[in-house]
Formats: C-alpha cells, sequence, structure tokens
C-alpha cells in the first residue's frame, strides 16, 4: 500500500493537500502560522485518505472544521505511548504502574481514540460490499477486512489487530511528520543563509514562473541534503520502536537474553564524533558528497532515521515525498522569517519521539515570492487580476477545444 507503485497512483490527492496549505498560508501573509499545525492537517488528510478512502476525510473535516479535535487526540495518545515508562525496563514493576501510564491510558480523552478507530472500522466494514462491486480502488482498511474474512479466526480477535495496524500508521504517520516539519523549519530559520540556498535551488530547478510539482523533487539535491542532516541531528525515534528477541543472542560480546526489550541508541549513533565530524554543527553539505552515499534504507550503521532491517519504517516513500513537497512548496512560495523579538529554541524533549521542548513552531511567511504564479494558482478570491486569469483560462480551454475539434475533422477526413 505505501510502496512508490501505489503511491504515484495517489499523487493527485498529496497535490491537493499540499496546494490547499499553500492557499491556507497565503491568507495569513504576514502573520505568525503554527507550522505544526499545518503539516499535520497536510498529512493527516493524506495518510487518513490512504488508509480509509477520501469520503472519510471529507465526512471527518464536516465534523470537525479544521481537523484539530483528531489532532488533540493523535497528540495526547502518542503522547502517553511515547512517555518512557519505568515499566518498560523493569518489568516485574509493571503491575505497579509507577508513573500512572497505564491509569491515563484509560482515561476518556485517551481511550476514545479506540472507539473512533473503531467508529470508522465498521463504518467502512458497513459500506465496502456496495463500492468493491462499483470497482472502486480498494483503501488499506477495506484489504484488511477482506483478509480478516479469508482466515478462519475469531473475528473480534482479528479486529483487535486491525485496530492496532490502524493505530501504527495513524500515528507512525502523522506525530512523526508533523516533528520532522517543525525541527527543519527550526534549522532553517536558525541558518538563515541555508535556507535561501533552498530557495535558490529551487527558483534554478522549478523556475519562478512554475508551480512544485513532484517531478521536480529529485532535482532537489540540496533540499534531500537539508531533511536528511534534520534527521541526523534530530531522529524522530530516537530509541526506534522497541525490539524483543525471539532468542537468546551475542551481540557485540554481550549477552541479550531472550524476551529482552531493546532499545537502540540512534541519538547517540548519530551524534557520535567518532563517525561524524562536527557531530553538533547543522551541516547539510555533509550529504551532498558522492562518497558519503547515505540514504534511509538502514544499510550504513551510522545513519539509521528510519531504522532498519525487518521492522524499518513502512511509510518510508510517503514521509519522504511529504516532507520534500511540503518544504519546497512552502519554501518556493514564501520568504519565512520569525515572529519579532523570537528566537528558535533548539531543546529536545525525549520520548518515544523527540519533539521539540517549545512545541509550537511559529514562522511568518513575509510575502509570496511570485505573486503572479500563486494568483494563478492558489487564488483566495475576488481581484481584477483573478477576473483576467479565468478569462485566459478560458480563451486556452476555447482554443484548445478548437485545436481539438480541427483534429478531428482531419481524422475523419483521413477515415
Ligand atoms: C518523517 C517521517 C517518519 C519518520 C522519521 C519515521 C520513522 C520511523 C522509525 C524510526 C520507525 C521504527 C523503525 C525501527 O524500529 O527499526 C518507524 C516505524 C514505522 N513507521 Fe515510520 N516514520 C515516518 C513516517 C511514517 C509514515 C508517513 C508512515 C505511514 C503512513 C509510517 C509508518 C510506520 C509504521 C507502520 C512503522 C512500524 C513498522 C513495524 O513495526 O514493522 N511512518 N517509523
Amino acid at each position: 500500500m505505501l510502496i512508490n507503485r501505489n503511491l504515484e497512483a495517489c499523487y493527485s490527492l498529496r497535490r491537493h493537500e499540499v496546494r490547499k496549505t499553500i492557499r491556507n498560508v497565503r491568507t495569513k501573509i504576514g502573520n505568525p502560522v503554527d507550522i505544526g499545525e499545518l503539516a499535520f492537517l497536510t498529512e493527516m488528510n493524506v495518510v487518513i485518505s490512504i488508509i480509509f478512502g477520501s469520503k472519510f476525510v471529507e465526512e471527518m473535516e464536516k465534523r470537525s472544521k479544521d481537523g484539530t479535535e483528531f489532532r488533540e487526540l493523535v497528540v495526547k495518545y502518542g503522547q502517553v505511548m511515547g512517555k518512557p515508562n519505568i515499566s518498560d525496563f523493569f518489568p516485574v514493576l509493571a503491575r505497579f504502574d509507577l508513573q500512572g501510564i497505564q491509569k491515563v491510558m484509560g482515561k476518556p480523552n485517551i481511550s476514545d481514540f479506540h472507539p473512533a478507530i473503531s467508529e470508522c472500522v465498521k463504518m467502512l466494514s458497513d459500506r465496502r460490499e456496495g463500492e468493491i462491486q462499483r470497482n472502486e480502488k480498494k483503501h488499506l482498511i477495506q484489504i484488511l477486512l477482506e483478509l480478516m474474512e479469508q482466515k478462519d479466526i475469531g473475528i473480534s480477535q482479528d479486529l483487535v489487530k486491525i485496530k492496532a495496524i490502524l493505530v501504527d500508521i495513524a500515528i507512525g504517520g502523522t506525530d512523526t511528520t508533523i516533528t520532522m516539519v517543525e525541527w527543519v523549519m527550526s534549522e532553517l530559520l536558525n541558518n538563515p543563509e541555508i535556507m535561501s540556498k533552498v530557495q535558490q535551488e529551487l527558483k534554478h530547478v522549478v523556475g519562478m514562473n512554475n508551480i512544485v510539482e513532484e517531478s521536480h523533487l529529485p532535482n532537489l539535491h540540496y533540499l534531500d541534503a537539508v531533511l536528511k542532516e534534520t534527521l541526523r541531528l534530530h531522529p524522530a525515534l530516537p530509541f526506534l520502536l522497541p525490539k524483543r528477541p525471539s532468542q537468546s543472542a551475542i551481540v557485540g560480546g554481550y549477552k541479550i537474553p531472550e524476551g529482552t526489550k531493546v532499545f537502540l541508541n540512534v541519538y547517540a549513533i548519530h551524534r557520535d564524533p567518532q563517525v561524524w565530524e562536527s557531530p553538533l554543527e547543522f551541516q547539510p553539505e555533509r550529504f551532498l558528497s558522492p562518497s558519503t552515499n547515505l540514504d534511509y534504507a538502514g544499510n550504513n550503521m551510522k545513519y539509521l532515521p528510519f531504522g532498519s532491517g525487518r521492522r524499518i519504517c513502512a511509510g518510508i516513500p510517503l514521509a519522504e515525498k511529504m516532507l520534500m513537497f511540503i518544504f519546497a512548496s512552502l519554501l518556493h512560495s514564501f520568504h519565512w522569517k520569525l515572529p519579532e523579538g523570537e528566537n528558535v529554541d533548539i531543546l529536545e524533549e525525549f520520548g518515544l519521539t523527540l519533539k521539540k521542548s517549545e512545541r509550537r513552531v511559529e514562522a511568518i511567511s513575509v510575502k509570496p515570492r511570485n505573486c503572479k504564479d500563486l494568483d494563478t494558482i492558489f487564488p483566495t478570491g475576488f481581484s481584477i487580476y483573478n477576473i483576467r486569469v479565468r478569462i485566459m483560462m478560458l480563451v486556452g480551454h476555447f482554443l484548445s477545444l478548437v485545436r481539438s475539434s480541427n483534429q478531428l475533422l482531419s481524422l475523419l477526413h483521413y477515415c
């Protein structure tokens, strides 16, 4: 579902969401924008559409106009799930629930998450028959429900597993991406010369009379290096996800008994002075050298922002595309600066995801980088310019109609 070939098929969905975001920023020029919230709405709609289908996103938007209700649920759930829990390190203490994490999980605003997901599963399970008959493209949830029916196992048990997979993807896909968008923007605001290098690249690759498309992304090498360097300094999951070996093993001379909960400290690896030069400095250039040859595949043990091996992140192609697309579009369309008198703090708050300790990252989109282009593609309202553009578009449609009817006539002539 999340491999490149399938993602190509839903490009229009991503383009729609990213452009909606740019339109949204355009209405707020000169005012602070909460970057995390912006990224959340963009990413959440894409991820939820992949899982449940775009109809579900429409219904959700109707219920909670700006999607904040669901965001709060995802953030709260992620916070509780991601808190370092003493019970994980000392399972004998689990029954005492020393930090009260188990208790908080049962509180209504957190446990609401499961009924919300159950409601979606039920809604889609009820109507999927009709949809499949009409040959609509299947969504992840339809595939999972079909698989569940094929097997002769207790249905309620399987529903629990499906819910777990969905929660994994909804939280894994949104919270990590928002966290990274906030870190990338913080580093760019902190290093204006790097931001301007990215904008120069965009000017060169996309052009100022054009609009960013996913086809431009493979040529944005400097932006790619900026994202890679941010993921090195601020890996979204600093200890990856805990692993539990099914057999005892010796690793690096240490015995890891079967069933031990193992956390891999990627944060420390990414800042190890033995493998990285000036590890605490933000230097995207280190990823430009062909000799470095570092990607997200987890084959080089000095760089593992998405993990490695069989449990590597399942959403790498989507995460990479979305981060590149969002930043290419935000930086191509606008100049960005910090609100007056504010500094970017890059202090971290440890949990499952490595968040900024000051959660909100506010930045001001100062001015559009190319008014003409923005007005054409992201009209915000009624203006003489918009009318002119619409008339030009109508003339364009008319001309292409005339051209195609001429082609049709000549074709008929030859038949
Ligand atoms: C910048 C964004 C993202 C980052 C940095 C990230 C990072 C990670 C990391 C480090 C892991 C754990 C790997 C391990 O323990 O070895 C993981 C697991 C996972 N990620 Fe992502 N991820 C991102 C976006 C996404 C997206 C967009 C999706 C799906 C829509 C996704 C789905 C998953 C799933 C399902 C797992 C669990 C895989 C398993 O346990 O087998 N992630 N991610």
